[in-house]
């Protein structure tokens, strides 16, 4: 029924198994059998895939597929892994039964949907991020708008301590001028007094 490079893959097939940390995880099922596929992606900060995986409870066509398509899209950009074509896996691997071109469909489907995982992820991830970046900004105007408080706050003691002084002052020079013209007005009586005297 298969070719033998097919055989050859299935016996020995590569990247099964689940990923942790996966950037994106997608997971199809099969119209045609009911059977399941969930591949598993890495991405760097460049969107290059750097690792894939797969797990299937599928045929050996499903597991040749994606042992291939996780072959083939490790090193590509997303937007390149998103090009797999169903036709390029059947090229690597030669051919594949009619009736079986159905299961090789399930690896690029579960790398659409692990590529849609892996978006929502970063979306998440960058609404995260400007949450604690507006927030950080609110705490950074809070602390200016306090600090700004806190030096009206000193320029009022001040200004108010300065119209104390002055009030003092002036109290202090009235009082002197009313002294000093209690002294005159005594010397004048006691001169009147003198003169009286003579
Ligand atoms: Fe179900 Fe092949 S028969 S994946």
């Amino acid at each position: 029924m298969y070719n033998e490079k097919v055989m050859q893959i299935f016996s020995n097939p590569k990247h099964v198994g689940e990923m942790k940390n996966a950037s994106g995880v997608g997971m199809v099922g099969n119209e045609v059998c009911g059977d399941i596929m969930k591949l598993y992606i890495k991405v760097n900060e460049k969107e290059e895939i750097v690792d894939a995986s797969f797990k299937t409870f599928g045929c050996a066509a499903a597991i040749v597929s994606s042992s291939v398509a996780c072959d083939l899209i490790i090193g590509k950009t997303i937007e390149e892994a998103l090009k797999l074509k169903n036709s390029d896996i059947i090229e690597y691997i030669g051919e594949l039964p009619s009736q079986k071109i159905h299961c090789s469909m399930l690896a690029k489907e579960a790398l659409e949907e692990a590529v849609k995982d892996y978006r929502k992820k970063q979306e998440k991830l960058a609404k995260k991020e400007a949450e604690v970046k507006t927030e950080k900004q609110a705490k950074q105007t809070k602390n200016a708008d306090k600090k700004e408080e806190k030096i009206d706050t000193k320029a009022d003691k001040k200004a108010t301590l300065s119209k104390l002084s002055s009030i003092t002052n002036k109290l202090k020079d009235n009082k002197e001028k009313k002294e000093d013209k209690k002294t005159n007005k005594l010397k004048d009586l006691s001169n009147k007094i003198k003169n009286l005297k003579k």
